[in-house]
């Protein structure tokens, strides 16, 4: 049966976002960037349920680009303590709320009291199939596809797989992603327009929302606003606008 018209429509399927501004909140208010990063963590967890509430299966974020080694050592000192203080803090509400957590990324070249974090908390929510949260951590969507064509490429060498020719499914399941669906809905905080690195393949479709607002001042309110966004945009993959609002057309 049809639903109604007037029904709500349904939630995007996999929201991913690049939680930027932190930096710039911080130094807003004379604070070190690090309190900006801190006051970020606490969004995480806001969002991380707002998103469980409004029923968002897959929600990815953004946290540690492969670039992001680059900054000040004691920058990248901090944000891996705060990332092994959230796994730490938010791995009993995970299992709690039946969120599977994931990760993308070369996660074998972070800290080693994080990987152990990252083990246990993934081991605790694998059982887990309603939601899943997927943090981006040394993360970079061109180490991405290297990483995924040098392991097709072996696969094919020892007659594992087939030439994937044209079709796209074959050479994807190789990405990080593999069993994670493309994400429906990409948004940036602070005002940036770009997107350093993230996402590049599975966002191929993806509809972008930028916002103005720093990460740590970011609400489920914004979230709202940036799905409500995405209802009004029409999704038509190639297609005309009159095959995609009348199928047959
Ligand atoms: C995002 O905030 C967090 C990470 C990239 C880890 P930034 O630290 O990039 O904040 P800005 O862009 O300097 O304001
Ligand atoms: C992107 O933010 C990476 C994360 C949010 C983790 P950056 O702040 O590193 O991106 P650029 O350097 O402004 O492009
Ligand atoms: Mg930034």
């Amino acid at each position: 049966m049809a639903a109604p018209s007037d029904s709500s429509p349904q939630p995007p399927t996999h929201v991913a976002i690049i939680m930027d501004g932190n930096g710039r909140w911080a130094k807003q208010r004379g604070m070190p960037r690090v309190e900006g990063h801190r006051r970020g963590v606490e969004t995480v967890r806001a969002i991380t349920a707002a998103a469980r509430e409004l029923g968002v299966r897959y929600l990815t974020l953004y946290a540690f680009s492969v670039e992001n080694w680059k900054r000040p050592a004691a920058e990248v000192g901090a944000l891996m303590s705060l990332l092994e203080f959230f796994l730490k803090r938010e791995t009993a509400g995970l299992v709690k709320n039946r969120v599977r957590l994931r990760t993308i990324g070369r996660t074998q070249d972070l800290p080693e009291v994080v990987r152990k974090q990252l083990d246990h908390a993934i081991a605790a929510t694998a059982q887990f199939t309603e939601q899943t949260l997927v943090l981006a951590l040394n993360y970079g969507a061109r180490t991405e596809v290297l990483d995924a064509a040098r392991a097709y490429a072996a696969d094919l060498a020892a007659g594992k797989t087939q030439p994937a020719g044209d079709d796209w499914s074959a050479f994807s399941r190789y990405l990080y992603t593999a069993d994670i669906p493309d994400p429906d809905l990409v948004i940036r905080t602070s005002g940036e327009t770009r997107i350093s690195n993230f996402l590049l393949m599975q966002a191929a479709y993806a509809e972008f929302v930028f916002t103005p607002t720093l990460w740590p001042d970011f609400t489920k309110a914004d979230l709202e606003a940036a799905i409500a966004d995405y209802h009004r945009r029409e999704r038509r993959f190639g297609l005309t606008s009159e095959q995609v609002s009348t199928p047959s057309a």
